[in-house]
């Protein structure tokens, strides 16, 4: 009889032990995930244009070609850029896309004239812009 005792303590030893280890277990997993949103917040945050990376896009847009085709509230060879916002919410797919079509030019989206390719400007550079042209309202 102390013999049955003594492996049922045994076992619920056990047993308990094994469900303290799974608590903890789960409790690093539950740290771990809330880590990883917070961490994606800030990065979201971050992306948002400041007023300086806007004005640093204004500036880049000026010293480059985009104003002989473009201006900002009527329509020149291209767009007019406060329709273009109109069109394209001020978002990071937004940005991308625009990003890559004024590095690789082309038409369809306005009319039948082309945008010039403008291969030598650094991506980084043309985001600032088109950030930039999506905040004109
Ligand atoms: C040779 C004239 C020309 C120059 C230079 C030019 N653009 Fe354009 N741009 C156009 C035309 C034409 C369109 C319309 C294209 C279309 O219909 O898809 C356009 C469209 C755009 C659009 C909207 C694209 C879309 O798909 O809706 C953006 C943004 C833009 N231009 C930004 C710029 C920036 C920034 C520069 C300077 C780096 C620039 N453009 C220089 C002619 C020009």
């Amino acid at each position: 009889m102390k013999r049955v005792v003594f492996t049922a303590g045994i076992l619920i030893l056990m047993l308990v032990a094994n469900f303290s280890f799974a608590q903890t277990k789960t409790r690093t997993k539950k740290t771990v995930t809330a880590h990883k949103t917070v961490t994606k917040t800030t990065t979201t945050v971050a992306k948002k244009p400041s007023a300086a990376d806007l004005e640093a896009g204004k500036a880049l847009l000026s010293k480059s070609d985009c104003l002989t085709c473009h201006k900002v509230d009527g329509p020149l060879v291209g767009p007019a850029y406060n329709l273009v916002a109109k069109k394209y919410p001020a978002n990071e797919a937004n940005y991308e896309q625009l990003t890559k079509k004024v590095i690789a030019g082309g038409s369809g989206n306005w009319g039948a004239i082309a945008m010039t390719p403008h291969p030598t400007l650094p991506p980084a550079d043309v985001k600032k812009m088109v950030e930039y042209i999506l905040s004109i309202k």
